[in-house]
């Protein structure tokens, strides 16, 4: 590691080079017992100190320490602040990363943390390279007040103004409390480990003084709540090497910044991968109505079988996640037919609306696979507002700019097909295997809407009712569930077997390479739902 102290070197222009020497003999000796110190604090509780962290994180261990020794007093054997920062490589690429140092006043954050942390965040945006923030604090430092308070607000603003330029990724790794909560939940992906890391606006002591509600750290904020529950975190780490893996992996899928191409790797047609995508089509039954795992189609599509999830725990009946074709990252979105027959719902929705909005700013082409039913129907999505929150997928689709390319494996009834990345909502290509039934509703619903008085008229017969529904059922299936019109009206491309939907996934990409992907600028923004 290599440290670049900003600060307390003496100025005298006559100093003697054996006093600047001893000066540097000091502050390794400082930087050493400080360590030593976190150690004693971090590892009886499993947890790694800030130091290690950053060591785990970065290629080989390197990086460069920026500002070790701000605000604190060599000569008094004070170390800085209790925060670190620095740069290192992650695969050959520059990252900024800051890791709170709990063993530090429980890395709580006063002015220098704050300017330190604000710093970085500038540097970052000046050399276009993501921000890694590594979370362990007690929160906003209460002897410095309202001072410690608006670093938040500045940590917030900068992080607002990063946002879609470059990436930011949240480490939570202890605890993080109060509005420092929001800091993480303003970057694009949460991690948090299972043990130790906890996020909640106001603790259990609060809550129980508050509301009388007894609840468990756990409970209240721990990983497994935000990762199941809340859907704040993205990734639920057994172990923090694992969390830091996880990051690493995260980062090899995206650009460094939007003006940056994305990754893109030597990759090697392969005998495996054309196995798999050869028979991709076993994966999934003809039949609508039994359930499959779509992450395995993915699987059998992508290079290597590698698909690194996103929010995998949270509406597991949307899978996120990035892959790679030909050597190129993509994004993908795809209904999970196993979970609730792959409806869409308030946290489906939301979860791949942000999915597909951070692909769209960074210049990452998705990759839709479509399996679904509909909307999840009953008064408990519409109570949890599913046209608000679920048009947040349709403004997500319908802005993005980036290359998109659907493929319907299956079904795509209603309004979800037009959502689920169709053609007219802003897809460039889109196709379809060919059992796949493309319908307004299915048969049953549409039967009994168009065909009521005809039902009613064969009761009131005496005719048998159930005979003549079937019948209609059948009738409406063989004209109407069929991506016959799509095709006829250019809403598909094409119908493809699936042992080509890779090659056919590859062409597309290729052939969208050049795709003009500027946003428009007249307006300041667009006013879709949040
Ligand atoms: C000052 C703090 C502190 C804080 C912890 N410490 N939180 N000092 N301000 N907010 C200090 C402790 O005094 C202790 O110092 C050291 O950090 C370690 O803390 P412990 O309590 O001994 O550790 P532990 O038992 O592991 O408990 C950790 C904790 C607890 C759960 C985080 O300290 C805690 O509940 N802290 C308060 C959390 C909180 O409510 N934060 C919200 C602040 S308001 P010594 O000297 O003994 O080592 C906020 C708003 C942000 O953050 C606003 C944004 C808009």
């Amino acid at each position: 590691m290599t440290t670049i102290p900003q600060t307390g070197v003496p100025h005298d222009a006559g100093t003697a080079t054996a006093d600047r020497e001893d000066y540097a003999a000091l502050c390794a000796e400082v930087s050493a017992r400080t360590e030593e110190h976190a150690a004693a604090r971090q590892h009886p509780k499993g947890k790694l100190t800030a130091r290690e962290r950053m060591e785990a994180f970065f290629d080989d261990g390197q990086w460069t320490e920026v500002g070790q020794f701000v605000g604190g007093d060599i000569h008094a054997g004070q170390t800085g602040a209790a925060v670190h920062t620095g740069f290192g490589k992650v695969q050959g690429r520059m990252v900024a990363v800051y890791a709170q140092d709990f063993s530090n006043k429980g890395g709580t954050l006063g002015r220098v943390e704050g300017d330190k942390i604000i710093a970085l965040y500038d540097t970052a945006l000046r050399l276009r390279i993501p921000v890694v923030g590594m979370l362990d604090s007690g929160g906003a430092r209460i002897q410095e007040g309202v001072v410690a308070l608006s670093q938040y607000g500045r940590i917030f603003r900068k992080s607002c103004q990063a946002s879609g330029l470059i990436p930011q990724i949240s480490l939570i790794l202890g605890p993080c409390a109060g509005g420092a909560v929001y800091s993480p939940a303003l970057t694009d992906f949460i991690i948090m480990t299972r043990e130790h890391s906890h996020m909640f606006v106001t603790g259990p002591d609060v809550v129980r003084a508050t509301t009388g509600e007894e609840v468990s750290f756990e409970d209240l904020g721990g990983a497994a709540m935000h990762n199941f529950h809340s859907g704040v975190a993205h990734y639920l780490a057994e172990s923090e090497p694992e969390a830091i893996d996880y990051v690493r992996s995260l980062l090899d899928y995206l650009p460094s910044s939007c003006e940056s191409p994305a990754p893109r790797y030597d990759y090697e047609p392969n005998p495996q991968d054309l196995a798999a995508s050869q028979v991709v089509g076993d994966l999934v039954p003809v039949s609508a109505r039994r359930p499959y795992d779509v992450v395995e189609v993915i699987q059998h599509l992508v290079d290597h079988g590698e698909f690194v999830e996103i929010q995998q725990l949270f509406a597991p009946r949307i899978v996120i996640g990035f892959a790679c074709l030909g050597g190129r990252s993509v994004g993908v979105v795809a209904n999970q037919p196993m979970v609730d027959a792959g409806t869409l719902d308030v946290d489906a929705s939301e979860k791949a609306a942000r999915f597909v909005r951070f692909c769209d700013a960074f210049g990452l082409p998705i990759v839709t696979l479509v399996d679904v039913p509909g909307y999840r129907p009953g008064t408990q999505q519409e109570q949890a507002g599913i046209i608000r929150r679920g048009a947040k997928l349709i403004s997500a689709y319908a802005n993005a700019t980036v290359p998109m390319v659907t493929v319907i494996l299956r079904k795509a009834y209603g309004g979800a097909y037009i959502v689920m990345g169709s053609k007219s909502i802003g897809a460039d290509l889109a196709f379809a295997w060919p059992h796949a039934e493309i319908a307004v509703m299915g048969a049953e619903g549409a039967v009994s809407i168009m065909h009521r008085r005809e039902l009613a008229a064969a009761e009131a017969e005496g005719r048998d009712v159930e005979v003549e529904r079937a019948r209609l059922v059948e009738a409406y299936r063989t004209s109407n569930v069929n991506p016959d019109l799509s095709v006829r009206t250019g809403e598909l491309d094409g119908i493809i077997t699936p042992s080509h939907t890779r090659e056919v996934l590859l062409d597309s990409l290729e052939l969208l390479r050049s795709k003009n992907q500027t946003h428009p600028h007249v307006k300041r923004h667009d006013n879709g739902p949040l």
